[in-house]
């Protein structure tokens, strides 16, 4: 399959301090972040060339992240890999006998197909497989604001990489949950 480097997840416990790093001191630009249902997760996207940091905060203490820094704090979590076809890469890998957390694909941030292959499998490291949205849903995740006609293009994914520059702040979107960036 063909696969290319999406993004590397980072465990965030105290996310002013991951931006004072990434965003002040670094001089990267943090795009307006994205909540994450179903992973209770918080995902503040860092484009960095063709790839993108990923810094995720818990939203709750059953969170995957807060377990997961609870147990080996902040730092790398997992590397995502995209694919053209989630379905069939995870096909091919249970053919191939690797053990998979997600046996079928869930739904991750920007409306992406994800699926999380055991680190087990790909030794020590949690690798996520993504399979971008083709178009934004007319109906997104209830904890999303509903793009309004109004929306700025800077919000939809299809313009997500290309005009990253300009989003600085999450002024945009008025109901998103986190003051945290300015
Ligand atoms: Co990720």
């Amino acid at each position: 399959m063909k696969a290319v480097l999406d993004h590397v997840g980072i465990a965030v416990k105290d996310l002013p301090a991951a931006l004072a790093f990434y965003r002040d001191a670094l001089g990267l630009i943090v795009e307006a972040p994205e909540e994450v249902v179903s992973q209770r997760v918080r995902a503040h996207f860092i484009p960095v060339g063709e790839s993108s940091l990923e810094l995720l905060e818990a939203t709750a203490p059953d969170s995957p992240i807060a377990k997961y820094i609870e147990k080996r704090g902040p730092g790398l979590h997992h590397i995502t890999l995209r694919v053209d076809d989630i379905n069939a890469a995870l096909a091919q890998l249970r053919a191939r006998g690797a053990r998979l957390i997600d046996e079928k694909p869930r739904p991750g941030a920007e409306g992406a197909l994800v699926a999380f292959i055991h680190p087990a499998s790909a030794h020590g490291v949690l690798v996520e497989l993504k399979q971008l949205a083709a178009h934004r849903s007319p109906a997104p995740s209830p904890q999303s604001p509903v793009p309004s006609p109004t929306t700025p293009p800077v919000f939809q994914p299809a313009a997500h990489r290309a005009t990253s520059t300009a989003v600085r702040s999450s002024r945009g979107s008025q109901s998103r949950p986190s003051a945290s960036i300015r």
